[in-house]
């Protein structure tokens, strides 16, 4: 008989979107005549850039020919496409150097897989709400978390405790699914503490395409000593509408040396270099090929005008919020919108209260934490058309 790893008796028993699809499919099978409008996962519905489809084009053409052909790639990514992530960073006012990025099919992935890299008995520091997988995966096997508390009173923008010694944080900015940003001055004070205590950052940057804002850094690297003291995970989904081709990539420097209990120094980026190389064979060359585009300056301009569109939605959340006298954070540098439940229902019972009587998902805040229960949040990637006539569904009803 097997041993199980018994510490997913600790997981809720599915995860987030999961139940919320369970929730909305029992939903519109006893109500096949309504139209139900999803403002849940933050998934993309426009299509892909015409720049990043022939990128692609041109990936599954290289397959049809000997000369061209690809098998096996690198695991750490293509040279093309790092060098062009490269770029992107230099532009965006930080320093990467293409041989400190391993690219991967998403950061999910990666955020869920980098804690291989730690032993199990290290203080980690994840704040609350926030994105499930941090603290799933940890749970997953048996780690204790210390939470930080994340509110209206700090703008959902936790600051560390300098009384408390932690050897790994999660951030994440633009936040999930709070929207808030770190601005740099924050993010300095983090950096800081994170060296004093000699503990790595995970800084999550999925959405910082959805930054306008130049003052406010996109990446942790914006910030002086990042590199001595943090790992950094972004991805395509938000920034070109990947969630479906699935790109993403994760900086690991090689400033990250820390020594292990023999003494011997242990470089986390040799660390990932080897974990991905054993257990990971690369992105597809085709999908690579279709990121390089991304990363063209037309091809960002393309990104941009998808992501225009997303943020008019996320204005036309706020206007109706703000209509309604509703407390809301997020929905600038963020597809997200984050508001107070009305009438102190709690966060599930809101999400079937709107399902149920305007048909329209969203995301119940205790998904992503305690401090989110009364809490909702929603997502600006639908259509105009579906934003509008949520919001007049949801006017109706407060
Ligand atoms: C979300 O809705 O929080 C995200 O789409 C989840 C993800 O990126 O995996």
């Amino acid at each position: 008989m097997p041993k199980l790893n018994e510490h997913y008796q600790d997981l809720k028993e599915s995860y987030l979107f999961a139940e919320i699809a369970h929730r909305v499919s029992a939903y519109s099978a006893a109500h096949p005549e309504q139209t139900v409008i999803r403002l849940g996962i933050g998934d993309v519905t426009l299509p892909l850039g015409s720049l990043a489809l022939e990128g692609l084009h041109r990936g599954v053409d290289a397959m049809s020919s000997p000369d061209t052909f690809k098998g096996y790639g690198p695991e750490q990514g293509y040279a093309f496409l790092r060098e062009a992530i490269s770029a992107y960073y230099e532009k965006n006012g930080a320093d990467v150097s293409a041989d400190d990025i391993f690219i991967s099919d998403g950061a999910k992935s990666d955020t869920g897989n980098i804690a291989e890299l730690f032993a199990d008995d290290n203080v980690i520091l994840i704040p609350d709400p926030v994105y499930p997988v941090y603290v799933d995966s940890n749970l997953m096997s048996g780690r204790r978390i210390t939470y930080l508390n994340g509110n209206a009173e700090n703008q959902f923008l936790p600051m560390p405790d300098e009384s408390i010694h932690a050897d790994i944080i999660y951030l994440c900015s633009p936040n999930n699914p709070t929207g808030a940003v770190y601005n740099k001055g924050q993010l300095k004070i983090w950096v800081d503490y994170a060296l004093k205590n000699s503990a790595v950052i995970l800084f999550d940057s999925a959405y910082e395409a959805f930054i306008t804002d130049p003052e406010l850094p996109r990446s942790i690297y914006a910030i002086e000593g990042a590199k001595r003291c943090a790992i950094e995970f972004c991805s395509l989904s938000k920034t070109a509408g990947f969630t479906g081709t699935r790109c993403g990539y994760t900086v690991v420097p090689k400033e990250l040396v820390f020594p292990a209990s023999n003494g011997a120094e242990m470089s986390l980026h040799a660390m990932w270099n080897r974990r991905q190389s054993t257990k990971f064979n690369g992105t597809s060359y085709i999908v690579q090929s279709g990121a390089a585009a991304v990363f063209t300056e037309d091809g960002m301009k393309q990104c941009q005008a998808n992501i225009h569109y997303y943020q008019e939605n996320a204005r036309i959340i706020a206007d109706t919020l703000t209509r309604k006298n509703i407390r809301f954070f997020g929905g600038v540098h963020s597809p997200y919108i984050w508001f107070e439940c009305p009438n102190q229902m709690d966060s599930w019972e809101f999400f079937d209260y709107l399902l149920n009587n305007a048909q329209v998902v969203g995301t119940p805040g205790a998904g992503f934490g305690e401090n989110g229960k009364n809490y909702f949040r929603l997502t600006s990637f639908n259509s105009h058309e579906n934003t509008i006539e949520a919001m007049k569904r949801f006017e109706k009803l407060f």
